[in-house]
């Protein structure tokens, strides 16, 4: 347990010399309580916060008192172990401790031991396939047997060696409850308590003196206790209980040690008001790793950051082929051959939020990043949702001013708070894209611990060091330690620098502006992918212009997040502000236009969405119903969400026909060869009058962005299998609290779900799941939402059949498993569905659907399911307009669309923004 200096204070004023141990268990129960209250409170300061230049990636959400964590840390609960349906584990009551041991018997392999942590044991069950479980049992074994990692490893830091075996005993000294001697951290380490334990803690939080006191504390400091509160040895007096030779203080005695390390001190960035102008400019390579789909802004972002005497490595999630071949585009087109993108297994890597192999991608790219270019001096790692809030003359200038330095950002509280919350005493599996928690875990004793973010900006020198092919010891073993830890780029490479020849290079400044709203950004949103909760930060909207403004004067030249689909205009004013001529002269033409891709027909992953695929070739079929063509010979070529002053405009399908099918020529003058179209998704909501001005917004849809309150699934299909959600925005002008209930009728005109929505001043938007069961009955869905039985508001939604199943046909039997609803309608709600339907028909809602209906097959296949489809997709989407690729072959009439490279909406019109064309060669 963790407390700093004022609970050490508050603690003692009661005490009274003569029940020592009352006072001290009293007092213990005190500091507890103070303890828990204070780290509650600044919890809740911190969730607050978005200060600049705040680091920390991972933040509890909550406070959860279970798992013998430590308080405040918010742990993903593990699924309960059910003895009864998951056969393959066991519990033994021993004594009053649960003792979970995998079952051997289940395994289709014998583990090399027996396994016997809970983390483990539920990691072992819940994963799939026969290497993961193998891959866990193997380190869980490794680790028991403590063969995983280095015990000890060697600070190579000139002045901060730190102890070897024994630390240096400074003497006995008189503590004081009111004024600790050592009043850094303290911790009681029952029954392992002794100088060298006490001494490798206080050193793994880089204190320089340590100190044990009454036998069982361990105090950690800064100051070197003052000679005049020297005390004979023989005043320490108690048995250590982790080494009964040795004695570990006594009643407000301790003894004190040096942990052989200095305090810790970053330096201090050179800026530009000592320039001398006579250093050659350094030359940057900026990493960028990138994800997703967002490519015309990852385009936007190189176009602003280029310059020729730089270098630009470029690494593409290995799942992302989209993004690869926009990049690969990008590189080709490069003139100047100082962008190189990432190709190949061995060099691209699949990662996950968190995930151990981040490590791997990041110094695999590092090492090519100095083979591919010599000259460099800094490696600056970006991101796709990152963009510069200075000019690259800026960056050039100060990073000149700093060669050599290394630029990362610590997390700036107490260590061993940092290393619970972080996760870092705990061993994780990367495996099915999963980090695995298998348990606790032993850092390794005599370096010193630090993290923060991982973004930053290092030197060369430092680059090399950390990736040589053959490392120095330190980095040998802390490698193998971060093959097994959750986040592993934001604890790395501050632990390196700290504890390497480097460790006077260190500078407290990653460059970089970070947008924490913990609030929105802690929602525990990853725990789909990784056994714990972690943050994420916010992006950063056109409200927060000033924020960035006011970093003008600070040495930050970036931020992050931003987001075109969430927030363009934020882009365009910085855009704007570091480069007012280059804004100016070109007024660019499209430049509050953005498109996104939603499919594309040569991505082989990941999976598109069935749903999305379904409607966009349904769509496509529509567009071209105009030219009563053959609908087997149309072919979907790309989906894209089109956004127009920063706000979601329509989708736009590209498609073509495939002539080539076609036996004679004859038809060719008859269609053009490619059109796009452009798609609005029709209205779908009505209020009641007195509603009107209440309801902002009312959208039922899927993959809801708690983090963005938005979502992200632009083209809006839901399938029998999605979870629809519906997110609602109210107006202030709306008098809370204020009840509704939320209605959901399916396509059968049966009432599935009814929700309580309790409007409060502090809630007015957010969102509501209901209790559906699937598969989701095919076709038009109604919300209602209701307030003392009048009618707010009235939506609709439309479920979509599959046209698809993991991108193939769907076959027949699929089909008919899929679209029919439930199997059973296990929840019947008679009453519910008459009292309810009743009220709606009295606030003349008109339920479509057909009770009679329940028991009918959907059977359709070919054609006739895609004519369905078709219907039902008609109904709420609408083409709008229409253009024609620029080497359609049909005759223009003056009725005729319009090309598309000349329809400003077209994603083959002109976007200089994005456009990458001129790269080093203007
Ligand atoms: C529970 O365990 C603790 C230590 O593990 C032991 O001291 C205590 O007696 C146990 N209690 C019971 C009820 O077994
Ligand atoms: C686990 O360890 C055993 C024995 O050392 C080895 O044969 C096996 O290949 C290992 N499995 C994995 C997945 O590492
Ligand atoms: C670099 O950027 C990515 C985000 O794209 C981040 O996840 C990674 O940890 C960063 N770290 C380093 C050291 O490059
Ligand atoms: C530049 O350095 C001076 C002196 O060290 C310091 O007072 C000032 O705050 C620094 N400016 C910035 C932008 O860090
Ligand atoms: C809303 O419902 C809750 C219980 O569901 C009730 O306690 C509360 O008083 C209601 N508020 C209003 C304004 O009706
Ligand atoms: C529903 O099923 C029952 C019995 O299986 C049958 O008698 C009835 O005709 C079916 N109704 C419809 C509309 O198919
Ligand atoms: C356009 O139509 C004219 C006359 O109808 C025809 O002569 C010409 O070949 C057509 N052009 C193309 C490209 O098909």
């Amino acid at each position: 347990m963790a407390a700093t200096k004022n609970q050490l204070e508050g603690r003692s004023s009661t005490c009274v010399r003569k029940y020592r141990i009352f006072v001290i268990f009293v007092g213990t129960i005190l500091c507890v309580q103070v303890y828990l209250a204070y780290s509650f409170l600044r919890l809740e300061n911190q969730t607050g916060e978005s200060s600049p230049g705040s680091s920390r990636e991972i933040e509890p959400g909550k406070s959860e008192r279970n798992e013998g964590l430590p308080e405040g840390s918010y742990q993903l609960k593990l699924p309960p172990d059910k003895p009864l349906n998951s056969p393959k584990t066991s519990s033994q009551i021993h004594s009053n401790r649960t003792i979970v041991k995998l079952d051997r018997q289940s395994l289709n392999f014998t583990p090399i031991c027996d396994v016997t942590g809970r983390e483990a044991v539920s990691a072992v069950s819940r994963a799939h396939t026969q290497l993961c479980k193998e891959t866990i049992v193997n380190i869980t074994c490794m680790s028991q047997m403590g063969m995983l990692y280095p015990e000890q490893l060697h600070s190579s830091c000139p002045h901060s060696t730190g102890f070897r075996d024994i630390p240096r005993n400074l003497g006995c000294f008189k503590d004081d409850k009111t004024q600790r001697i050592l009043s850094g951290y303290y911790s009681i380490l029952k029954g392992v308590n002794s100088p060298q334990h006490c001494a490798f803690l206080c050193l793994q939080s880089g204190y320089p003196y340590a100190g044990t006191e009454y036998s069982i504390e361990c105090f950690c400091g800064v100051e070197e206790p003052p000679q005049t509160k020297r005390l004979p040895d023989s005043s320490c007096n108690m048995k250590c209980p982790g080494d009964l030779k040795q004695s570990c203080g006594g009643y407000l005695t301790i003894n004190v040690f040096k942990t052989g390390i200095k305090k810790f001190k970053a330096q201090e960035a050179r800026n530009s008001s000592v320039k001398t102008g006579q250093e050659t400019p350094i030359r940057i390579a900026f990493l960028l790793t990138v994800n997703g789909r967002a490519s015309r802004q990852v385009k936007r972002l190189i176009n602003i950051l280029y310059d020729p005497s730089h270098f630009y490595y470029i690494h593409v999630d290995a799942r992302q082929d989209y993004m690869y071949r926009e990049m690969l585009e990008v590189e080709k087109k490069c003139s100047k051959k100082n962008i190189k993108v990432a190709k190949g297994s061995g060099l691209r890597h699949a990662s996950i939020w968190g995930g151990a192999s981040l490590l791997t991608t990041l110094l695999t790219s590092a090492r090519q990043m100095l083979q591919h270019s010599k000259d460099w001096d800094f490696l600056v790692n970006l991101s796709e949702s990152d963009f510069p809030v200075k000019s690259n003359a800026q960056l050039v200038d100060f990073l000149t001013l700093n060669k050599g330095l290394n630029f990362v950002k610590s997390h700036g509280r107490e260590v061993q708070r940092f290393i619970t919350k972080q996760g870092l005493d705990k061993t994780f599996v990367e495996c099915e894209a999963r980090m695995w928690r298998l348990g606790d875990r032993q850092l390794p004793k005599g370096i010193q611990i630090d993290g923060g973010s991982d973004w930053m900006a290092l030197s060369r020198d430092f680059v090399e060091f950390v990736t040589d092919p053959q490392p120095d010891p330190l980095v040998s073993g802390l490698l193998q330690v971060f093959r097994f830890t959750l986040l592993p780029a934001e604890s790395f490479f501050h632990t390196t620098l700290r504890n390497s020849i480097f460790c006077d290079t260190y500078v407290d400044n990653n460059l970089h502006v970070t947008n924490w709203k913990r609030k929105l950004g802690c929602k525990c949103q990853y725990k789909a992918v990784v056994d714990w909760c972690g943050c994420s930060p916010n992006d950063f909207k056109l409200e927060d212009l000033n924020k960035l403004r006011n970093t003008a004067e600070k040495n930050l030249f970036f931020a992050r997040k931003f987001e075109p689909v969430v927030d363009q205009r934020i882009i365009d004013k910085i855009e704007e502000w570091l480069y007012p001529e280059r804004y100016n002269n070109s007024i660019m033409k499209g430049y509050d236009r953005y498109w996104q891709s939603i499919y594309h027909h040569a991505d082989q992953t990941p999976l598109v969405d069935d749903t999305a695929l379904t409607i966009s070739i349904s769509l496509s079929r529509i567009i071209y119903s105009k030219y009563d063509t053959i609908s087997s010979h149309i072919r979907l070529l790309e989906t894209t969400g089109y956004f127009e002053s920063n706000k979601f405009k329509a989708i736009l399908v590209h498609a073509e026909v495939d002539i080539k099918g076609f036996e004679s020529s004859t038809y060719q003058n008859d269609f053009p060869e490619r059109v796009e179209g452009f798609i609005v998704p029709r209205h779908q909501f009505t209020t009641s009058k007195t509603w009107s001005r209440r309801i902002r917004h009312l959208e039922v849809n899927t993959d809801y962005d708690q983090k963005e309150q938005m979502f992200r699934n632009f083209l809006g299909g839901i399938g029998p299998l999605s979870s629809p959600i519906l997110s609602y925005e109210f107006e202030g002008s709306l008098v809370t609290p204020r009840n509704l209930t939320v209605l959901w009728i399916d396509p059968r005109g049966n009432c599935v779900d009814v929700n309580h929505l309790q409007v409060e001043e502090m809630s007015l938007i957010g969102s509501l799941k209901p209790q559906l069961e699937e598969p989701l009955v095919i076709g038009e869905w109604q919300v209602v939402l209701m307030t003392d039985s009048l009618v707010a508001s009235h939506l609709r939604f439309l479920v979509t059949p599959f046209a698809f199943w993991k991108n193939r046909r769907i076959t027949p039997r699929k089909a008919r498993e899929l679209h029919n609803g439930p199997r059973e309608r296990h929840r019947e709600y008679p009453e519910i569905d008459s009292k309810w339907l009743s009220i709606l028909k009295d606030a003349n809602v008109k339920i479509i659907g057909d009770k009679d209906h329940r028991n009918f097959t959907e059977n359709r296949v070919g054609v006739e399911l895609n004519a369905w489809i078709d219907e039902l997709v008609e109904q709420f989407y609408r083409v709008d307009r229409i253009c024609l690729g620029d080497d359609s072959r049909i005759n223009r009439t003056t009725k005729s669309p319009r090309k598309c490279s000349l329809c400003d909406w077209s994603s083959m019109s002109p976007d200089p923004k994005a456009d990458t064309q001129y790269l080093g060669g203007i």
